[in-house]
């Protein structure tokens, strides 16, 4: 990695794979491009020898409808930078458009009849997203990250939801949609002989649910992780063992950084550090604390979700997750881990720590009360509480799976980490410590 942060970045824009088209490019040759794409791909009436071929099936979009989808900025197309060609196309709609089309009727008659956590979705919150087609040869790759980043872009301030629906006969998309574009089945339903399973994607909330938690509890984190023992020994695991294991100046992710108190210690040891955090009232804490280094030279705060940002292959030494991906959704932890690998260089080592699925926060408030000082228990009452109750939220919260060291230890094998050792003693074996690398190539 270089040594300012402004080289870096242009070496990131260098290296991008891929191009995307301004809708305001987009002229017949594109449109024809993505018919092009369809002609190769997409065959109606052909099911069973698409599966076979695992051909992403739909059918064959109509001119006049995609040039009215493109004044809706719905055509995102993916043309890779080496060649010009397009690698990967999304269609999108808005319900109003999508109320044009005859074969949309029964999917939109489903919709009305659906809620949403316990609402009915307003036609105006919706886009809907009719098809991806990715081009053989770049399947496998970044394309999905790279589109779903997109489409977050260019609607979720205008939208709440983006649905869409797939057949039973095409399991490929299905997969794709929920284990990489942060999709949930939302209902199932019938077309003639098909049957269909609808697809929904909450732009905020998952994001709203564990920000409004943190908002209040940032402050009493910031003071408690100070005067909390057992958290002081385990940032010194994650800290040592990446010191162990990168040079002076190399960068390392501190990935949901928090109040920044690993990031802290890194820079101390002249690490370069990427504290990256998707919540304000976290990091506000962890801006105070990185203040007395150089910021974009030592270190560099990114307050976004690790999904929207555009880091490139290998550009960490090392990766940190300490306590974070307790956050995330059950089935998540595939995708998560799949980055941190992408993201690590060859040889690269990563971190990870967090309570184990049958940790409570039963279990926790006693093991908090019992490793606190009585005067500290005085002096810090009313974060105390908070820091008891916040733990509550987040660590009961049904709609997370807080996964257990031996299931995560299991995903790090699949999706590639190698040499990986996991150790239960820190939290008195509450939380699980697990170190794994990247393969040298
Ligand atoms: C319990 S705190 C841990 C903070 C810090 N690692 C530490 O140990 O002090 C978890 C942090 O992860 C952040 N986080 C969770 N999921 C995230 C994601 N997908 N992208 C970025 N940050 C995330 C939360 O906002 C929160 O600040």
């Amino acid at each position: 990695m270089s040594n300012n942060i402004e080289s870096l970045e242009e070496k990131v824009a260098k290296r991008s794979p891929f191009y995307i088209v301004p809708s305001s490019e987009i002229s017949d040759k594109e449109i024809n491009s993505v018919i092009e794409l369809q002609n190769k791909y997409l065959r109606t009436g052909n099911v069973e020898q698409d599966k076979d071929e695992g051909r992403y099936l739909s059918t064959i979009t109509d001119v006049e409808l995609l040039k009215e989808m493109l004044k809706e900025d719905g055509l995102i197309l993916l043309v890779d930078s080496d060649t010009g060609r397009l690698a990967s196309y999304a269609l999108l709609s808005s319900l109003k458009l999508t109320g044009g089309i005859p074969k949309q009727q029964l999917f939109l008659e489903k919709l009305k009849t659906i809620k949403y956590k316990g609402e009915k979705l307003e036609d105006k919150d919706v886009i809907v997203y009719h098809q991806i087609c990715i081009d053989e040869i770049f399947r496998n790759g970044r394309v999905p990250l790279e589109l779903s980043k997109e489409i977050k872009k260019r609607f979720s301030e205008k939208y709440k939801y983006v649905i869409g629906k797939i057949g039973d006969d095409n399991p490929k998309s299905l997969n794709l949609v929920l284990d990489h574009l942060g999709f949930e089945q939302l209902a199932r339903y019938s077309e003639g002989n098909r049957s269909l399973t609808i697809v929904i994607q909450d732009f905020f909330g998952e994001k709203r649910k564990i920000d409004k938690k943190y908002e209040r509890y940032a402050r009493a984190y910031n003071v408690m992780t100070g005067v909390f023992l057992p958290y002081q020994e385990l940032k010194k695991a994650h800290v040592e063992n990446i010191l162990q294991n990168t040079e002076y100046g190399e960068w390392v992710l501190d990935f949901g950084a928090g109040t920044g108190n690993a990031s802290f210690d890194l820079l101390k040891e002249e690490r370069r550090v990427v504290a990256l955090d998707r919540n304000e009232n976290m990091l506000q804490y962890c801006r105070r604390q990185l203040i007395q280094f150089r910021e974009d030279v030592d270190y560099k705060i990114v307050s976004q979700d690790i999904f929207d940002t555009d880091f490139s292959e290998g550009e960490f030494g090392a990766i940190s997750a300490m306590n974070v991906l307790y956050h995330l959704k059950n089935g998540d932890h595939k995708k998560y881990l799949s980055e941190f690998l992408r993201l690590l260089k060859a040889g690269g080592v990563l971190l990870v720590s967090g309570p184990h699925s049958d940790t409570n926060s039963i279990k926790l408030r006693d093991f908090i009360l019992k490793n606190i000082s009585d005067e500290d228990k005085i002096r810090y009452k009313e974060h105390l509480e908070i820091a008891i109750e916040s733990q509550k939220a987040l660590v009961d919260d049904p709609d997370h799976k807080n996964i257990s060291g031996e299931e995560l230890v299991k995903i790090m094998q699949e999706v590639g980490f190698v040499d990986i050792e996991k150790s239960d003693i820190y939290y008195d074996g509450l939380n699980y410590f697990i170190k794994a690398k990247k393969p040298n190539n």
